[in-house]
């Protein structure tokens, strides 16, 4: 007999709902090729064999961050998620305005990580720059440079209120990691560290709970740690924040 899946999809198109809803799907467990079935293909069984739903994807392979969504009440990538028979909750990610379903606007987001402005800051020509080192690329910017803009560390974020209101005081935990890779690349002679700082770097309280959605593994409050015990070194620390060294 084939194993099922329910799928309890929440539902809002804001021109029409007052408020959103959770609709029921039944779709067959199905193995793909790989030997899973992943909350995307899920997605997908409902959209083209049932019923249209709002949602979010390009790459299918954990690399474009666009498929990131609430699976069982954990920020995830839908096309990196293996679903089991049973009964799977989908709901858009936290701390974004819902467009329709599934699919929120992440713009408020985005505009934190083109404000870290990561494009190298130097006087020198750019064509006399030395090679990144080795070491430093493999061990740490290379780690870096695998964010995929998911926008799941946000969405678990305490220190970033829902309807975005402080989002200009603290520019989060992603935009952080791009201020962090300029900060760490010794070619950047730009001041990361303050900017770090006036993005809110002393905001954040080391809770760990963006390193746990993280889809590529950057360790997000080690490098924030170690940047405000850097900024703290510097006397860059805010009066009034508290120390985390
Ligand atoms: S560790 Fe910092 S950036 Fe990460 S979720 Fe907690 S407060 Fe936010
Ligand atoms: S730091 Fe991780 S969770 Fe945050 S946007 Fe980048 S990949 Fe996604
Ligand atoms: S569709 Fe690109 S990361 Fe999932």
């Amino acid at each position: 007999m084939a194993e099922i899946i329910t799928a309890k999809v929440l539902r809002y198109d804001p021109s029409t709902d007052d408020a959103p809803w959770f609709q029921d799907f039944q779709v067959e467990w199905v193995e793909d090729p790989s030997g899973i079935m992943t909350a995307l293909q899920v997605l997908h069984a409902i959209n083209y064999d049932q019923e249209q739903i709002g949602y979010d994807y390009c790459c299918r392979s954990g690399l474009c961050g666009r498929c990131s969504m609430l699976i069982d009440g954990k920020a995830a990538l839908a096309c990196w998620t293996p679903m089991t028979p049973g009964d799977h909750t989908f709901e858009p990610l936290p701390k974004f305005p819902v467009v329709k379903d599934l699919i929120v606007d992440r713009s408020r987001a985005y505009e934190r990580f083109i404000e870290a402005n990561t494009s190298i800051q130097t006087v020198n020509p750019i064509v006399n720059l030395p090679d990144i080192d080795y070491n430093l690329y493999w061990n740490t910017l290379e780690r870096l440079n695998m964010c995929r803009e998911c926008m799941c560390c946000y969405s678990v974020c305490p220190k970033l209120q829902d309807k975005g209101s402080n989002w200009k005081d603290f520019s989060g935990p992603g935009a952080l990691m791009a201020i962090a890779q300029r900060y760490l690349d010794t070619e950047d002679e730009a001041d990361r560290l303050a900017q770090a700082v006036y993005s809110g770097l002393f905001i954040c309280d080391q809770c760990g709970e963006c390193n746990k959605v993280c889809p590529s593994y950057i360790a997000i409050v080690d490098i924030i740690a170690q940047m405000q015990e850097d900024a703290t070194t510097r006397g860059l620390q805010p009066s009034g924040t508290a120390e985390f060294m």
